[in-house]
């Protein structure tokens, strides 16, 4: 079953988007298998974002992230990937479609609310080092009215 990590950056936390970026990936029909906040430590956010060690934006990034609480999950279903990072939308909000989250909910790219794993293998290196701890195990019932197989 794929699975994605989804994290609400502080500034969704601070600025009242975290319900509307949940409910967004639930009522789609994706499985919510993990949650949490937690103010990550800047190694932790360094390990993160270790392909984006040397860029110009990375100070500036580890200092925002870790400028507050981050609100942490795991979402599961079929294409979930690839899928939630279209919900996104692009890296750059002048760039994000309208309808998408970024799109609909901020303006900066140093401030785009909200993180998804890029690819199946990221995001299980991901879910490794945000959830240690393990995910939820758990059946839907609702789980034949969102697929037909
Ligand atoms: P994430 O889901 O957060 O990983 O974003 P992404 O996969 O769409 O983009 P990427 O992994 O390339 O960059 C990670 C984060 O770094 C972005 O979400 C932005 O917050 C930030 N970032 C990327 N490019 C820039 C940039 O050119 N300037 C600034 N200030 N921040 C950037
Ligand atoms: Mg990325």
């Amino acid at each position: 079953k794929e699975q994605t990590y989804i994290m609400v950056k502080p500034d969704g936390v601070m600025r009242s988007i975290v319900g509307e970026i949940i409910k967004r990936f639930e009522t789609k029909g994706y499985k919510l298998v993990a949650l949490k906040m937690a103010v990550p430590s800047r190694e932790h956010l360094e390990k993160h974002y270790e392909d984006l060690n040397g860029r110009p934006f990375f100070a500036g990034l580890i200092n925002y992230m870790a400028s507050g609480p981050v609100v942490c999950m795991v979402w599961e279903g079929r294409n979930v990937v690839l899928e939630g990072r279209k919900m996104l939308g692009a890296t750059k909000p002048s760039e994000s479609a309208l309808g998408t989250i970024r799109g609909d909910f901020c303006i900066d790219v140093g401030r785009n609310v909200c993180h998804g794993s890029d690819a199946v293998e990221s995001a299980q290196k991901e879910i490794a080092l945000w959830f240690p701890e393990g995910l939820c195990e758990y059946e839907k019932p609702t789980v034949s009215w969102v697929y037909e197989n």
